[in-house]
């Protein structure tokens, strides 16, 4: 087999972390025979000072071409005046454009290990395990009309526009549906059908969707601020829950409070499946930014990139037995005490980055 990996480490912890990846991808490629060819490509603030772009051309088209995109993070200070378009954020909002990602995955997982420490209630998030699955190309974030009009008596108006189409609906709650089958096979939907005709639309496509192809699997609706409410309240009641790009933007980061550290946390974003191949485009990428304040210091944790390494094993290359077993990793590590800054607590051995890196690829 040929598995084909586009690199894009990005600005300040990113390269950091993504080092520790290198180490996993190394091992499975030595003891595995798993094929993976590693390409390398410049993002964000990194691309821009090598060619004034937040992403070339030419990354661009390798990462249309690879089988999977692994993304660090990019921005820092550094960049704070370049122009709008080249920005580093630039680099990903284009990448998920192009590579038309529509579903991000989160995962709100809480380590056994960490449950203790956690300022949440102990047997709250004891053994959570959700994953929100939220719409990433369409919604109010797009929606036309977007603008601000001069309404000429010294009052303007802010317009955005909430627009979801069938089909963008059938794709998302699909790859929903998909993903509770591996898991523990229930699917919640939130939308606010109460007050928005987007909503309505919402809860009857995913009922068709899941009357006609996944019947198998539980569903439940839930309006989305009391899905936020109970999030809180009592996370475990959920497996996967599917949203709009709005909704799930605030829910997952509610979900990820649940968790510990930003560092802990990784991601998914996919493509449709490719009609030939069954293929989907995907990126994987952890959840926190380049964390300027602590870049260069071995601070970082790698936790995040190397769980979105596991996701990726996972979804684009089927490889679910090493996926669980680096996940067990992860658990296993934190078990034995092991700990970034980040999560550090009284009796623990804190480790530098790389130090964590290790640890996890040796177990
Ligand atoms: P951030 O996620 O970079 O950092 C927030 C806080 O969490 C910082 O105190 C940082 O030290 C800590 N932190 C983050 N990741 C960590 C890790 N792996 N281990 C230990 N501690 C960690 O968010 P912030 O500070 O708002 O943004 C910094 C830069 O990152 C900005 O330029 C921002 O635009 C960019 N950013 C990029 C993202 C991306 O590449 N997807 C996402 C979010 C922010
Ligand atoms: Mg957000």
């Amino acid at each position: 087999v040929t598995r084909t990996l586009l690199l894009l480490p990005g600005d300040g912890i990113g390269p950091e972390a993504m080092a520790e990846v290198r180490k996993l991808i190394a091992v499975l490629n030595d003891t595995q025979s798993a094929g993976f060819t590693v390409q390398e490509g410049l993002v964000g603030g990194a691309a821009y000072d090598a060619h004034g772009q937040a992403i070339s051309d030419e990354d661009m088209e390798k990462a249309l071409a690879a089988d999977a995109v692994l993304f660090g993070a990019v921005g820092g200070p550094k960049w704070d005046g370049v122009a709008y378009e080249v920005r580093p954020e630039a680099g990903l909002l284009r990448l998920r454009k192009e590579m038309e990602l529509f579903a991000n995955l989160r995962p709100a997982i809480c380590y056994p290990a960490l449950a203790a420490s956690s300022s949440l209630k102990q047997e709250v998030v004891e053994g959570l395990d959700i994953l929100i699955v939220r719409e990433l190309t369409g919604g109010v974030y797009f929606g036309e009309p977007k603008e601000i009009i001069d309404l000429g008596n010294g009052q303007k108006r802010g317009i955005d526009t909430q627009v979801y189409d069938t089909f963008e609906i059938e794709r998302i709650s699909g790859v929903a549906f998909e993903l509770a089958r591996t898991r523990a096979n229930k699917v919640c939907s939130m939308e606010k059908h109460n007050v928005m005709k987007s909503g309505v639309l919402w809860k009857e496509v995913v009922a068709a969707t899941h009357k006609a192809n996944y019947a198998d699997v539980e569903l439940t609706h839930m309006l989305a601020d009391a899905g936020g409410m109970q999030l809180v309240r009592w996370p475990k009641q959920f497996d996967v829950i599917v949203t709009d790009n709005l909704f799930g933007d605030m829910l997952s980061d509610v979900a990820a409070m649940l968790t510990g550290s930003l560092g802990m946390l990784p991601s998914a974003s996919l493509g449709a499946p490719d009609p030939m191949s069954g293929a989907r485009k995907a990126l994987y990428e952890p959840v926190h930014g380049s964390a300027p304040d602590i870049a260069g210091k071995g601070l970082a944790n790698p936790i995040a990139m190397i769980a979105s390494f596991a996701m990726c094993l996972r979804y684009s290359f089927n490889m679910v037995a090493e996926a669980d077993r680096l996940e067990a990793a992860i658990a296993g590590v934190l078990d034995d005490g092991m700990r970034t800054a980040d999560i550090m607590s009284d009796g623990m051995t804190q480790l530098s980055t790389a130090e964590m890196g290790d640890a996890i690829t040796a177990k």
